[in-house]
C-alpha cells in the first residue's frame, strides 16, 4: 500500500507517518512537504534509513511538481495534511492561508483527478462549524460558519473536496478532527507553549477569561480514526473525529501546571483574541458507527505529552526565539 502524505513533516503528519509504517506491514510512505516553519525533518528523525520511507520537498500549490511525483510514485492513497494552521498567524497575515489551504487543496484535487488517484483523504477541522456557544455539538451536515481567516480557508478547502466528489466523482473522503495534542507539536500551539513556558517558570498568558471550550483528541487517536476512515469509510463522505473531551483553556493550563508541579500564580489573563470562538464540539456518530473509539484518556495523554517535551529538548530548544521568552501573546 503506497501512501503519499502531503504535510507529513508537520505535527499530525509526522505522527501519521510513524503510525502507518508501524500499523501496516506493507505500507510505503512518501512525504511531500514544503517545509515551512512548522514542517521539520526533525519531526521525521529515525525514519531516514527506512526503505519504506521517502521524502520529497514540494509545495501543494505547484500542480506540475505534484503531477510529476504522483505519476512516478503512483500512490494508492493521498492524505492531505499540508496547511497553514495557526489561527493567530492567519489574523496577522491571511494570504499564505488562502494560498495553501484553498489554492493548494484545489491543485491537489486537480492532480488527483487528472491522474486517477484511487483515494484522497483530506484533513479538515472542527473549526469549519464556527462558534457553537451553548448549542448542540456539530454534526457533519451542520452549516459552516468559520470565524477566522484560518477556519474560512479550511472551510473553502473542505467545500472544494465536496464539489469534486459531486461533480467529478473524485474518490475523496474528509475527516474533521478536533484539537489534537501529542509529541512534535510546534510550540506556538496551546499545549506545548504552556508546557515550555512553565518549564522556564515564565508567566503563562491566557486569552480573555480562559473559559473558551475546546475538545481535545490525542494524535494517536486521530491516526487510528484516519485509518478507520480509509478502510471502512465511503467516498464523498465527511467524518467528524471528536475527542469527547471538552475542556476550558483554563482547565488545560491548570492541568499542565499540576503535572509539572508549577504554581497557578504563573497564569496571566490578557486581552482576548479578535473573533475568538467560545466553544467547539462535534457529534461523532458516523465515525463511531465505523467502529472507532478514542483510546487515550485525557490525563494520561497529557502526562505522556508533557513527558515527551521534558525528554526531547533537542527537538524544541532551537525553536525558542527571543520572543518566546518576552512575548505576552498567549500562543504565537
Ligand atoms: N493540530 C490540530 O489541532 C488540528 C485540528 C484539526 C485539524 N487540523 C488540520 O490537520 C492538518 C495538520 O495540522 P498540523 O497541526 O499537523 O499542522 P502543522 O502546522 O504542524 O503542519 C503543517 C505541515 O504542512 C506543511 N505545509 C504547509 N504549507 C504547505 C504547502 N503549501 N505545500 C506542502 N506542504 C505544506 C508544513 O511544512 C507542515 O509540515 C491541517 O490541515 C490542519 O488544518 C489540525
Amino acid at each position: 500500500m503506497r501512501f503519499l502524505v502531503a504535510g507529513g513533516a508537520g505535527f499530525m503528519g509526522s505522527n501519521l507517518v510513524r503510525y502507518l509504517i508501524s500499523a501496516h506491514e506493507d505500507a510505503e510512505v512518501l512525504v511531500y512537504d514544503k517545509l515551512t516553519y512548522a514542517g521539520r525533518l526533525e519531526n521525521l528523525r529515525g525514519l531516514e534509513g527506512d526503505p519504506r520511507f521517502r521524502f520529497e520537498r514540494g509545495d501543494i500549490c505547484d500542480g506540475e511538481q505534484l503531477c510529476r511525483v504522483i505519476s512516478s510514485y503512483r500512490p494508492d492513497v493521498i492524505v492531505n495534511l499540508a496547511a497553514e494552521t495557526h489561527v493567530d498567524r492567519s489574523i496577522r497575515d491571511p494570504e499564505p492561508f488562502i494560498r495553501t489551504n484553498v489554492v493548494g487543496t484545489f491543485a491537489l484535487l486537480e492532480a488527483a483527478r487528472k491522474l486517477d488517484v484511487p483515494l484522497l483523504i483530506h484533513v479538515s477541522t472542527d473549526e469549519v462549524y464556527g462558534d457553537i456557544g451553548d448549542g448542540p455539538p456539530s454534526a457533519e451536515d451542520s452549516p459552516f460558519k468559520p470565524s477566522s481567516p484560518y477556519s474560512a480557508s479550511k472551510a473553502a478547502g473542505d467545500l472544494l473536496c465536496q464539489a469534486y466528489w459531486r461533480t467529478y466523482r473524485l474518490p475523496v473522503r474528509i475527516v474533521r478532527p478536533s484539537n489534537n495534542y501529542g509529541p512534535y507539536q510546534y510550540p506556538e500551539k496551546l499545549i506545548p507553549r504552556v508546557i515550555l513556558r512553565a518549564v522556564h517558570n515564565l508567566p503563562i498568558p491566557i486569552y480573555g477569561s480562559g473559559r473558551q471550550v475546546r475538545d481535545w483528541l490525542h494524535v494517536e487517536d486521530f491516526c487510528r480514526a484516519l485509518d478507520v476512515v480509509m478502510k471502512r469509510g465511503s467516498n464523498g463522505e465527511a467524518y467528524n473525529v471528536p475527542g469527547f473531551n471538552e475542556r476550558t483553556n483554563l482547565e488545560v493550563v491548570e492541568a499542565i501546571l499540576d503535572i509539572l508541579d508549577k504554581p497557578r500564580s504563573l497564569i496571566r489573563f490578557v486581552a482576548d483574541r479578535p473573533g475568538h470562538d467560545t466553544r467547539y464540539a462535534m457529534k461523532g456518530d458516523k465515525i463511531l458507527a465505523l467502529g472507532w473509539r478514542p483510546q487515550v484518556p485525557w490525563l494520561e495523554g497529557l502526562r505522556r505529552t508533557v513527558q515527551w517535551y521534558l525528554e526531547n529538548e533537542w527537538w524544541w530548544r532551537p525553536l525558542l526565539s527571543d520572543s518566546f521568552f518576552s512575548s505576552d501573546i498567549p500562543w504565537g
